[in-house]
C-alpha cells in the first residue's frame, strides 16, 4: 500500500533498524524494488530524483505508474513515493502529482532561507498527510545534477531544522554520492552522535549508501540512522548483468533481443541487490 514515510520511519527508530530508499528510473527498476520489498516483507521508499522524474516524462506518470503497480502486483508492504533532493519547485510539483513524501534539499541556501522554505513545505505536507525530509550540510559528490561539497552538518543547525517538525533529517557526515574515493576518510560518527543527541528520536537519513562498508552502516543505524539511500549500486549491478548478457552473445540467440529478455538479468540483479541491502539494514520482516 502507498503511504507516507512517517510511520515506517518512527517504527524503524524504535526498532533500531533502517528503511532503504532505492531510486527508480523506469518500470523495470520499480518492479524489481517492489518485488524485493514484498518478498522480504520490508517497508520501502522509492526515491525519484528530479532528473529521473523528467526522464519518466513527469512526476504524475511516476506516481500513477507506482500506484497501479502496487495494486496490480498485490503489494502489501508499506511503499512511499519520495522526491529525492527536491528543489522548492520540484516539491510543489510532487505534492500536486500525489507523491506520499518529499525531500526538500535546502542545503545550498543560507540556514535562514532553508528554515523558511522548509517551514512552508511542512505546512502543506501536514495538510496532505505527506512526509518531509530536510537536509543540512551537503552530501558530497554529484547525483543527477545535484552537486554537494560534502561538508559535515552543524548539529545546532540540524536541531533548528528538526524542531520545525520535519519527519526525517538528512545530515552531511562525510558521506558522498556515487563511488567512494580510495582516500575517503569514512563517516564522521562524532558528528552523527552529536546530531542524534540534539535531535532525539528524529529519524536520521544516510545518503550515498553505495559502497559504505557494512560495519559503518550498522554503527550509523545504532546512532539513529533510520533511512539509508542507495542508488548507484543498483545502477552498477544492472549495467554489469546487462553487459554480461550481451557479451555472451545471448541477445543474438533466438529472440534474445526481445527487451523483456534483454533487461531480465539486470532486473534480477536489482532484486538481489535490494534484498541484500534490506537484510543489512534490518528491515526484513518489518512490514
Ligand atoms: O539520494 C540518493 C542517494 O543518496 C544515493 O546515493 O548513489 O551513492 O547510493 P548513492
Ligand atoms: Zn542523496
Amino acid at each position: 500500500m502507498l503511504v507516507s514515510a512517517k510511520e515506517m520511519l518512527e517504527k524503524a527508530v524504535a526498532g533500531h533498524y533502517a528503511i532503504g530508499q532505492f531510486n527508480i528510473n523506469n518500470l523495470e527498476w520499480t518492479k524489481a524494488i517492489l518485488t524485493a520489498a514484498e518478498e522480504t516483507k520490508s517497508p520501502v521508499i522509492l526515491g525519484v530524483s528530479e532528473g529521473a522524474g523528467k526522464y519518466m516524462t513527469g512526476f504524475k506518470t511516476v506516481q500513477d505508474m507506482v500506484a497501479a503497480m502496487v495494486e496490480e502486483m498485490g503489494i502489501t508492504v508499506p511503499v512511499a513515493t519520495h522526491l529525492d533532493h527536491g528543489s522548492y519547485d520540484g516539491c510543489k510539483k510532487c505534492i500536486e502529482a500525489g507523491f506520499t513524501s518529499i525531500m526538500f534539499d535546502g542545503s545550498k541556501y543560507p540556514i535562514e532561507e532553508n528554515v523558511a522554505k522548509t517551514k512552508e513545505l511542512i505546512a502543506i505536507c501536514r495538510e496532505k498527510g505527506m512526509s518531509l525530509e530536510a537536509e543540512v550540510g551537503s552530501i558530497g559528490g554529484e547525483e543527477d545534477g545535484v552537486v554537494g561539497q560534502g561538508e559535515c552538518a552543524d548539529p545546532n543547525e540540524c536541531k533548528m531544522i528538526a524542531d520545525l517538525g520535519v519527519d526525517m533529517l538528512a545530515a552531511g557526515i562525510g558521506n558522498i554520492h556515487g563511488k567512494y574515493p580510495e582516500n575517503w576518510a569514512g563517516l564522521s560518527f562524532e558528528t552523527l552522535d552529536a546530531i542524534q543527541k540534539l535531535t532525539g528520536d528524529m529519524p536520521l537519513v544516510l545518503h550515498g549508501g553505495t559502497g559504505i562498508p557494512d560495519d559503518m552502516i550498522k554503527k550509523a543505524i545504532d546512532l539513529g540512522v533510520a533511512k539509508i539511500n542507495v542508488n548507484t549500486e543498483c545502477q552498477l549491478v544492472f549495467a554489469d548483468a546487462t553487459r554480461e548478457y550481451i557479451e555472451a552473445g545471448k541477445d543474438r540467440e533466438g529472440k534474445g533481443f526481445d527487451p523483456r529478455k534483454l533487461l531480465k538479468p539486470g532486473y534480477e540483479a536489482i532484486i538481489a541487490k535490494v534484498k541484500e541491502k534490506m537484510e543489512l539494514f534490518g528491515s526484513v520482516g518489518k512490514a
